[in-house]
């Protein structure tokens, strides 16, 4: 098969992006896939290969020239965290060409980046909650007292459609509160206040391979910072992830229950990366976000959680590929 792997993209999050292709192309073997890694960028879409210059992808049906023949794509592999990758919009796109893509569909991509429409769809599940939030939207005018006196301190104040913590603050004092919110304008026009959940962060994949829905082992973070922020994200060694996660065989069962039913009600496809929050004595399941395209980087969760369920990378990325493309 020939694969396009997609890399780059439009926002902050473009290196992770980087990162998270080089893993992929790593792990698919040689033998089984033809890889052409191309490159979006605000420039252009370019495959660069080692031994030319920079040939521009012809959008009209997603092609290249290479060496004078016309390379046409089996299927794609969207390694581009944040738009237009993360987004829908370049699943609407190979949706009209009819080449066929790893990831989630255009609807369930779109609605998925942004954070509150996501809480919306999923609150519903038995034993997810989620935490109280206003959404703020660049072009309607807010007020400060309302959401001091309609959400409780401390605050998550985040860019709706962003990724990776860029753009993200946590509020404990009400005067940092108007800094914070001017900070996550600057990355989105939407904005989601949310309280503070106290409790264990985990982060698990959910996968569908061989035509069965897969839970992965769950990851436990623990942060030293007052979040898990970029940083904290990509430096090896500065948050302690411990996988699987000790939690008892029941509350697995349970994770997985829930997880699994929002990989339904959001129609998701691929691999995708729930983010939660456990909370109490009772382990109060709270629901942060999914992410449909995570983080393939060394440090990231999902090649962790793959090496901890005894799967090999190059195992996984070619089901993955034969699961969504064919
Ligand atoms: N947004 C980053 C890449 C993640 O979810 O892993
Ligand atoms: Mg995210």
């Amino acid at each position: 098969k020939t694969i396009a792997l997609l890399t780059g993209g439009t926002t902050g999050e473009w290196v992770v992006s980087v990162k998270s292709a080089a893993t992929i192309a790593h792990h698919l073997d040689a033998d089984k896939f033809d890889v052409y890694k191309i490159m979006l960028t605000q420039q252009g879409w370019f495959y660069e290969p080692a031994d030319s210059v920079k040939i521009e992808v012809d959008r009209n049906d997603f092609s290249i020239m290479v060496k004078g023949r016309r390379v046409m794509f089996d299927g794609v592999y969207i390694a581009i965290h944040g738009s237009p990758g993360e987004d829908g919009k370049l699943q609407g796109y190979f949706d009209m060409l009819g080449i066929p893509y790893t990831t989630c569909d255009a609807l369930t991509s779109a609605i998925s980046m942004n954070k509150g429409y996501t809480k919306a769809i999923v609150q519903n599940i038995d034993q997810l909650n989620v935490a109280k939030s206003v959404q703020l939207f660049n072009h309607t005018p807010y007020s400060l007292d309302t959401i001091k006196s309609t959400l409780k301190l401390p605050l998550f104040i985040k860019p709706n459609n962003g990724g990776s913590s860029i753009g993200m603050s946590k509020v404990t004092h009400p005067f940092d509160l108007k800094d914070a919110i001017d900070k996550a304008f600057k990355e989105d026009s939407q904005v989601l206040i949310e309280e503070f959940i106290s409790g264990r962060e985990f982060s698990v994949g959910v996968v569908k391979l061989d035509g069965k829905i897969t839970v992965l082992p769950i990851t436990e973070v623990e942060t030293g910072k007052e979040f898990f922020d970029f940083e904290a994200k990509y430096t090896p060694g500065m948050a302690k992830e411990t996988t699987p996660a000790n939690l008892s065989t029941v509350t697995r069962d349970r994770v997985a229950e829930i997880v699994k039913h929002v990989y339904l009600v959001l129609n998701c496809r691929g691999v995708v990366r729930i983010d939660f929050i456990l909370s109490g004595a009772e382990e109060d399941f709270y629901f942060i976000e999914v992410n449909t395209i995570p983080g393939q980087t060394a440090t990231s969760f999902i090649p962790q959680q793959v090496a901890a369920m005894g799967m090999k990378l190059n195992d996984f990325y070619t089901k993955l590929v034969r699961e969504t493309i064919g």
